[in-house]
């Protein structure tokens, strides 16, 4: 398991499956700003994307190498493409901050951030059927509750984008579906109506990115937070990275004859279909290791996703 690393000045406060959080030590130590929960209890919190990978909720062995680095830099790539949604990003040079250097080990796969009252919701924006949500509609005709129209396809695009919702299940547990109307019961109306909006604006700015660099955006996923000053919706954690979201190469969409030909993909996709089949997920044994050549496939994926959206043109 890659672990968390030590980082000088700063304490690691939680891993996710794939990010490790740190806030300032100070933040732990300082009596007015205490919380006893160390992640509310700073301002700031940096988030380290590590080489993990995770499929079907389980962290896999061994590690994609560079990958941390990878979904960063295409992080950092789309805030800067969408330079009027509010995003996260503290910038350590803000003098009212006052956190310790980041170390140099984690600069590249490190984000400073502002922390924000998260919202326990997935959101999930789909253009393109497949996945989970194909399974879905072939089980039911209809995805997170909205039915479709019949005879799609594997790897069709839909009428139009969907917004699909999850609930952020606590630590252990699945995520779950929900409806619409779920999430509007978890944050509220408003807030609900805003994180729908928003996913779906964005997703429709990003997929017409990608397009123009002969990629298609099949389907992703955004989490969001509040401003802990303004209340301000603010896109958060991963953005549009081959781990959030399913990207596609346009040229073979369009010619290829099998469904595999049809989404060739710059994602997981790779370690998701080997596990698939040398996996039983029912099992509650471990999954097995991944072999050599699955994780060098994968590395390979990302790294031409990254370089073809973020080739100047
Ligand atoms: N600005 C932010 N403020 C507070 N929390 C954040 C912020 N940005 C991201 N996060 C949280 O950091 C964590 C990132 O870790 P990671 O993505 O590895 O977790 P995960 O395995 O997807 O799932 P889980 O969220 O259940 O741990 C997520 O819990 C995410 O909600
Ligand atoms: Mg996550």
């Amino acid at each position: 398991m890659d672990d968390a690393v030590e980082l000088p000045g700063w304490t690691h406060v939680y891993s996710g499956k794939v990010r490790d959080l740190y806030v300032p030590s100070a933040a732990m130590d300082d009596d007015d700003s205490w919380t006893g929960d160390p992640l509310r209890s700073s301002r700031v919190v940096l988030v380290v994307a590590s080489d993990r990978v995770s499929a079907y909720d389980r962290v896999l062995e061994p590690a994609i190498p560079g990958k941390g680095a990878m979904l960063t830099s295409l992080t950092r790539w789309w805030f800067d493409q969408l330079p009027d949604v509010p995003n996260h990003l503290a910038y350590a040079e803000d003098d009212r901050l006052q956190v310790p250097a980041i170390p140099d080990e984690v600069a590249d796969r490190a984000t400073l951030c502002r922390t924000l009252d998260m919202f326990p919701i997935e959101c999930v924006v789909r253009g393109f059927i497949t996945g989970g949500g194909w399974k879905e509609y072939q089980a039911t005709g209809a995805i997170g509750g909205i039915p479709l129209p019949e005879g799609l396809s594997n790897g069709d695009r839909l009428p139009e984008p969907l917004f699909t919702p999850a609930w952020k299940a606590p630590m252990g547990s699945h995520d779950e579906n929900i409806s619409y109307e779920r999430t509007a019961e978890i944050v509220g109306e408003t807030v609900a109506a805003q994180l729908r909006e928003l996913s779906i604006e964005i997703f429709e700015r990003a997929s017409a990115v990608a397009e123009a660099r002969g990629l298609i955006l099949a389907d992703t996923k955004f989490e969001f937070g509040a401003d802990r000053d303004t209340g301000i919706v603010t896109l958060a954690d991963e953005v549009l990275t081959s781990d959030s979201s399913r990207y596609w190469d346009a040229a073979a969409y369009e010619s290829g004859a099998t469904p595999e030909q049809r989404m060739a993909s710059f994602d997981k996709q790779i370690v998701r279909d080997w596990l698939a089949v040398n996996w039983d997920q029912g099992a509650f044994e471990a999954p097995p290791t991944l072999p050599q050549e699955i994780v060098e496939q994968t590395a390979g994926r990302y790294r031409e996703l990254l370089e073809r959206l973020t080739a100047r043109a």
